[in-house]
């Protein structure tokens, strides 16, 4: 029977699937696994159902050895995968697109709405007891229609961004994108430009690029300095697509008004200083986390393990 290692505790239904037809262990410990930890857990299995926290390399795919067929990420992003060292050792590579999207997109909003109001600030102030009087000028953050929402990367989910912000919040969509996309800029009246352009008049700006080598601090000092003072920066992409350490600065120097971040350059840690910023909201990397979104990644990367290891095409093969 082949065998299936799944790195941490997921939703059931993936895993019962895999359970029907293989011999399936799960890390029940739900702790990321060191890479040793890793390398001996994947020691002769068929199909590997990492997390976006295990870094799967040249060196696990060895260590799992020459029956690996399958490396099923639980996750749309696969930087945490060397694909190219899975493709030497003809080892197939998917992930989880389509499922997540619309539970991204619900975060980035909710990221932009309480970053511009000062929402996670003002909730502290109020728990605190600070709230004494009604203030006329306190926590004031900008209004949202009629604004310019910049979108960087028009994937599923920067396009389902810019929907709900075109259409539930009346606002401007500009987008950059290495390829343009007309039938999106009907359908929202988005103006296409290249990345400064977009960084310069935006007053909000939506990060959803993958994570590649051209695009790693992709959004660097430069950029930043290129921003409005009044702007809001959100990422829901990956950390390292911002270079955290000069976001720091922006926020606070004010060179921009707040950012909202699900995703950090050295995850689970904190660049310093950045979680003592009043202007900025943090989530830890749980844009994906509906309860919806989160059984369908576990379905699907099932069915991706499924389809392989029965010798057919996998749904979602990368590359
Ligand atoms: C989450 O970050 C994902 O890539 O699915
Ligand atoms: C990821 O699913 C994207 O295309 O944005």
């Amino acid at each position: 029977m082949s065998k299936v290692f799944v790195a941490r505790p997921i939703s059931e239904i993936g895993v019962n699937m895999l359970k029907e037809k293989f011999d399936v262990v799960v890390n029940l410990e739900n702790k990321v696994l060191s890479k040793e930890e890793l390398k001996k857990e994947v020691a002769g299995v068929d199909a590997i159902l990492p997390l976006l926290t295990d870094k799967v390399d040249g060196e696990v795919l060895d260590a799992a050895g020459g029956q690996l067929k399958v490396v099923a990420n639980y996750a749309v992003g696969y930087d945490n995968i060397d694909v190219a060292a899975a493709k030497e050792r003809d080892v197939l590579v998917t992930n989880t697109p389509g499922v997540l999207t619309e539970a991204v997109a619900e975060h980035a909003m909710a990221l932009i709405l309480s970053a511009a109001r000062n929402i996670v600030d003002s909730d502290k102030f109020t728990r605190e007891g600070k709230y004494k009087q009604w203030e006329p000028k306190g926590f004031l953050g900008p209004q949202l229609k009629g604004k310019v929402l910049g979108v960087v990367g028009l994937g599923r989910i920067g396009s389902r961004v810019a929907q709900i912000a075109r259409k539930g919040l009346d606002m401007e969509i500009l987008y950059y994108d290495v390829k343009r996309n007309e039938d999106f800029e009907k359908e929202v009246a988005a103006r296409f430009g290249d990345l400064d352009e977009v960084l310069k008049q935006s007053d909000i700006v939506s990060i959803h690029v993958p994570l590649l080598p051209a695009t790693r601090h992709l959004i660097n000092e430069e950029k930043l300095k290129m921003m409005k003072n009044s702007a809001v920066l959100i990422n829901t992409s990956r950390g390292a697509v911002v270079d955290e350490k000069a976001l720091v600065e922006a926020l606070k120097s004010k060179e921009i008004f707040a950012a909202g971040l699900d995703v950090f350059e050295n995850e689970p840690e904190l660049s310093p200083g950045l979680a003592e910023l009043p202007n900025v909201v943090i989530t830890p990397h749980t844009a994906s986390a509906t309860f919806e979104a989160r059984d369908a990644m576990s379905k699907i990367a099932a069915e991706n393990i499924i389809s392989v290891l029965e010798g057919k095409t996998p749904p979602n093969l990368v590359k």
